[in-house]
């Protein structure tokens, strides 16, 4: 995953759930990048800028499953890392947040970001007692996610798509939004 952000990390970059920006911070990117952080959670937007003070990061607290702010601007890259998984629904459902980040990626931009399946995946005996517990009080919400249904929720909304399952985590990466 922090090979990934080193690789797609774009000039104008928009994080959306930073959680405590370990990989921005550990991405070392420099004051060359341009970073907002866009999380539902202002907690997490308060603990995530910390981390990476020394970058000047923008925030906005949103929900990506909802129409976003008009502070949503254009950028280079988009990391939707370890989020979907934390989405509720079916892919259908979390495909709207791909909707409303869509229009905000440059042409050649890229949307990169990771999550954990919860189909179609052999979890060894921890994981699948921690996936029960986390579904079950709502952490996670990934029991039906799996891969097919990701590639299908990417290459509806853009033209080249890449997914690669590592383990029990699907990791991938989108250009050329179609709308
Ligand atoms: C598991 S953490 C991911 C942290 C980080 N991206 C990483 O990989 O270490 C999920 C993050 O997504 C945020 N989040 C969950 N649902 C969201 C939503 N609907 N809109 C925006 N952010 C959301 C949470 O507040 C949290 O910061």
């Amino acid at each position: 995953m922090l090979a990934q952000y080193r690789d797609l990390l774009g000039a104008r970059h928009l994080d959306v759930g930073p959680g405590t920006a370990w990989f921005l911070k550990h991405t070392r990117s420099g004051s060359r990048v341009d970073i907002t952080l866009m999380d539902l959670n202002p907690n997490s937007l308060e603990t995530a800028s910390a981390r990476i003070a020394s970058l000047h990061p923008k925030t906005i607290t949103a929900d990506v499953l909802e129409e976003l702010p008009g502070s949503v601007a254009v950028y280079d890259s988009i990391g939707v890392n370890y989020l979907f998984h934390c989405l509720p629904g079916t892919w259908d459902d979390k495909g709207a947040a791909l909707d409303h980040l869509a229009p905000h990626l440059d042409d050649d931009g890229v949307l990169f970001g990771s999550t954990i399946l919860g189909s179609g995946v052999e979890h060894n005996a921890l994981g699948r007692r921690l996936m029960r517990f986390y579904n079950r009080v709502g952490i996670f919400h990934n029991s039906d996610d799996d891969v097919a249904g990701l590639q299908r929720a990417l290459e509806a909304r853009f033209r080249e798509v890449r997914v690669d399952v590592v383990g029990r985590v699907a990791m991938f990466s989108a250009r050329g939004a179609t709308a």
